[in-house]
């Protein structure tokens, strides 16, 4: 018989896989609801236009694309952007300014999978829609480090490295580069870290660029890596790339009062980050770990123009997004990841001969006030049903008796409690009220009665 795999680069989740993800899910959801940030969704299957018209290129070569059966163009979103962008448009009139919307769809991609990139994958989206100025850039950075301060990273573990389309245009510009060679030299950039010096070179000089040009460029690349924004200084005197390199400042110091801490072992400004992306407009950035050795963690960045393009309404915007995969490798790594799936708090067992429906009502008053609960749905001995307890990774067990029953701690086998009937009873109707648990009322100290 075929043995059935999922698809090259799709992810089975048994529980303790699902428990890694429901942790990073909580995580996301609670860091981004500190900002104000409001969930929505949309839907997994889009009009293919919607990728082809803007996200670029290198998106449009992954997508899984194919003609439905009433023969339109559809595509698995590959990213999320276009449809809240989309959303946000059609309802703009209505909704309150800045909108801040977060959102974790699941998303596809065609892509050679390998470590820190799948064919799916989950991604949080926070996006700030309707405010262009460094304030809007500020939170959604502070949102940033938030989340990874939150996952219990710090900044020996991760790094921020960020840029801005409009001050690399003014940059290359001040170098003497023409418009018609931007395109390329991002291309270059984008790449730089992971390219051979002398190809990255040979490649500049293709897009017309002179030996001068070259050196001058990967040089300023290389002192802004080690003396950030200030290396950017004497090149940017006046004008757009000026006011481009005074708003990134005034952005970073906002953060820092956001945060509450030195921003700067957070964030470096790298002219390298150009994002992959068509739409980005000024702020780039991307999270990456201190050492280098795996993907992106997120990117994201400012895009003014894609509501404008398709939705028909100017709105400015600012988010990224943030996938599952590379994080959980990273907490992983740094023992940040949460192991085990949710254990039981209590197991019920029968002592022989007891009726099964004590036990089921018992197990249903206790789960009925929220209590995590299993017993054997068979009839077994008192000694098996311990052990089925320990299996399953309960706490505790109460063993219901013919008359009256005890508590035990199941680890250790020690007897926490002993009580008759009416003690059980009042026990139950006590938890009915609310305001406690099961565990806190067998303590020895706060058991009842002694039978
Ligand atoms: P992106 O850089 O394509 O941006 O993806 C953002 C993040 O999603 C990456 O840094 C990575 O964590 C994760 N990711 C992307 N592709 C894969 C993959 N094949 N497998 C695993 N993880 C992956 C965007 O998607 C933009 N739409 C983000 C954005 C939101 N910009 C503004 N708002």
């Amino acid at each position: 018989m075929a043995q059935f795999r999922p698809l090259h680069g799709f992810r089975d989740f048994p529980p303790e896989r699902f428990a890694e993800r429901a942790h990073v899910f909580a995580t996301w959801r609670r860091v981004a609801a500190r900002y104000g940030f409001q969930e929505y969704d949309g839907p997994p299957l889009e009009p293919l236009e919607l990728y082809t018209r803007k996200s670029g290129a290198e998106i449009v070569e992954q997508l899984y694309a194919f003609v439905d059966k009433g023969g339109r163009d559809v595509a698995m979103r590959p990213e999320m952007t276009p449809t809240v962008a989309r959303m946000v448009a059609e309802k703009a009139s209505a909704l309150r300014l800045p909108v801040r919307w977060f959102s974790i769809p699941q998303l596809f991609r065609y892509e050679r999978a390998q470590r820190g990139r799948l064919r799916e994958h989950f991604q949080l989206n926070c996006d700030l829609f309707g405010d262009a100025s460094p304030a809007a850039d500020a939170e959604v950075l502070a949102l940033v480090i938030d989340v990874l301060r939150a996952f219990g990273l710090t900044s020996a573990d991760v790094r921020v490295r960020l840029s801005d389309r409009r001050l690399l245009n003014a940059l290359l510009a001040a170098l003497g580069h023409p418009d018609e060679r931007i395109p390329a030299i991002y291309a270059v950039l984008d790449k730089l870290e992971r390219t051979p010096a002398e190809v990255s070179r040979e490649k500049l000089r293709e897009a017309g660029a002179s030996d001068a040009e070259v050196d001058a460029l990967l040089a300023l690349v290389a002192r802004t890596a080690t003396e950030g924004a200030a290396a950017l200084r004497p090149l940017l005197a006046e004008g757009e790339g000026a006011e481009r390199l005074a708003a990134l400042e005034q952005t970073l110091a906002l953060v820092q009062a956001l945060i509450g801490t030195d921003v700067a072992p957070w964030v470096r400004v790298d002219l390298t980050i150009v994002r992959g992306l068509a739409y980005y407009t000024g702020l780039v950035f991307e999270v990456f770990d201190a050492q280098g050795e795996l993907r992106a963690v997120a990117g994201g960045g400012r895009y003014d123009n894609l509501l404008q393009a398709l939705g028909g309404v100017d709105m400015p915007a600012i988010g990224f997004g943030w996938g599952d995969v590379v994080l959980t490798e990273l907490l992983r790594d740094r023992g940040l990841m949460p192991t085990g799936v949710a254990t039981l708090d209590w197991w019920v067992a029968a002592d022989d001969d007891l009726a099964p429906a004590r036990v089921r009502a018992v197990v249903g008053a206790l789960r009925r006030a929220g209590e995590r609960v299993e017993y054997a749905l068979r009839a077994q001995k008192t000694k098996k049903q311990l052990e089925a307890a320990a299996k399953a990774g309960a706490r505790h067990a109460l063993v219901l008796r013919a008359a009256g029953a005890y508590a035990i701690d199941v680890a250790s086998g020690e007897r926490v409690a002993t009580l008759d009937d009416a003690a059980l009873d009042a026990a139950l109707a006590r938890l009915a009220e609310g305001g406690t648990t099961f565990t806190t009322l067998m303590r020895p100290e706060a058991a009842t009665t002694n039978a």
